[in-house]
């Protein structure tokens, strides 16, 4: 596990294309800090913090997941739901665990051992983070888009994860991602149930897992068991140079312009690369836009925020 130099993770490094979403297998699911009694001490340490949300399964694919008034406070607390996630109807999201030292090693040992890798294709990683979702039974994790490249690894139970295109803008526009780039905004980012039919989908159970890229909406369902899982995200320097110019779109449709569509000029996007780079330069860390510290920062590990 801390050997640097094997993954984790079972992929086609040589066809691995970080603008593809790619299925892949790997090795966690015995890992002494996934199992249940170690995720209930992560509850108990994440307490009185911002380091956790736990929701009731009454949430749905079209749920608005950046309002926390629609997403129905469970009844337990998140440590026991962790304790008894079979029957808590309830799913809880550890946020930022290499926020703690034990975690930290964690995320840091497996993202760590594919970045040679991932390297090859998609340099400049940084932001490590990772994320740990356990859900009970029927339960759907509202869709959404995230802002960072993603390693979603499947632990114990099964799941159906839906997933589109980072490019597919019939399902979330360039202007949904520049709403979200600009300020996490995803009110854009609205679900229909036509999309089920244009969607990757994986059955995914322990010890298989899914890559994807940066914004490729998703939206996961959890079969009649239980279900954890991890996600390992970072970011390169490509993801920064895709957020930041959807940072500038933004502003600019703020001043009443409208730019050219997202990857349809270059030169365009060159130039707001360099404006919003410079924006962010002369505003300095902590300013807004962008709202994202690793549009501003390029740390090792992910703020937590
Ligand atoms: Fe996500």
């Amino acid at each position: 596990m801390s050997d640097k130099t094997t993954s984790v993770i079972d992929l086609d490094w040589d066809a691995f294309d970080p603008w593809r979403i790619q299925p892949f297998r790997h090795r966690l699911t015995e890992h002494p800090l996934l199992q249940t009694e170690q995720l209930v001490e992560l509850g108990k340490r994440c307490r009185g913090t911002k380091l956790w949300y736990a929701f009731s399964s009454d949430a749905t694919a079209g749920t608005d997941f950046d309002d926390a008034s629609n997403l129905f406070p469970t009844s337990k607390s998140a440590v026991d739901s962790l304790k008894d996630i079979s029957s808590a109807k309830a799913w809880v999201l550890l946020r930022h665990i290499q926020a703690d030292p034990t975690y930290r090693e964690l995320v840091g040992a497996v993202i760590n051992s594919m970045q040679p890798m991932i390297e090859r294709k998609d340099p400049g990683v940084y932001y490590r983070a990772g994320w740990i979702f356990s859900a009970s039974p029927n339960t759907a994790t509202p869709f959404h888009i995230d802002r960072s490249h993603v390693f979603l690894l499947q632990v114990r139970g099964t799941k159906t994860v839906y997933v589109w295109d980072a490019e597919d803008t019939q399902v979330c526009s360039d202007r949904a991602r520049d709403c979200f780039h600009f300020r996490h905004d995803l009110s854009r980012t609205l679900w229909s149930e036509e999309f089920r039919a244009r969607a990757h989908v994986f059955e995914l159970g322990p010890g298989m897992g899914v890559y994807m890229p940066l914004t490729s909406p998703h939206m996961v369902e959890t079969s009649k068991e239980s279900s954890t899982t991890i996600s390992f995200t970072y970011n390169t320097d490509a993801t920064r140079r895709n957020a930041r110019v959807h940072v500038m779109r933004e502003m600019l449709y703020k001043l009443g312009m409208t730019p050219p569509d997202y990857g349809k000029s270059r030169v365009f996007d060159q130039a707001a690369f360099a404006a919003a780079s410079a924006i962010v330069v002369c505003r300095g860390p902590g300013a807004h836009p962008p709202a994202c510290p690793s549009l501003r920062q390029k740390s090792a590990y992910a703020v937590a925020d």
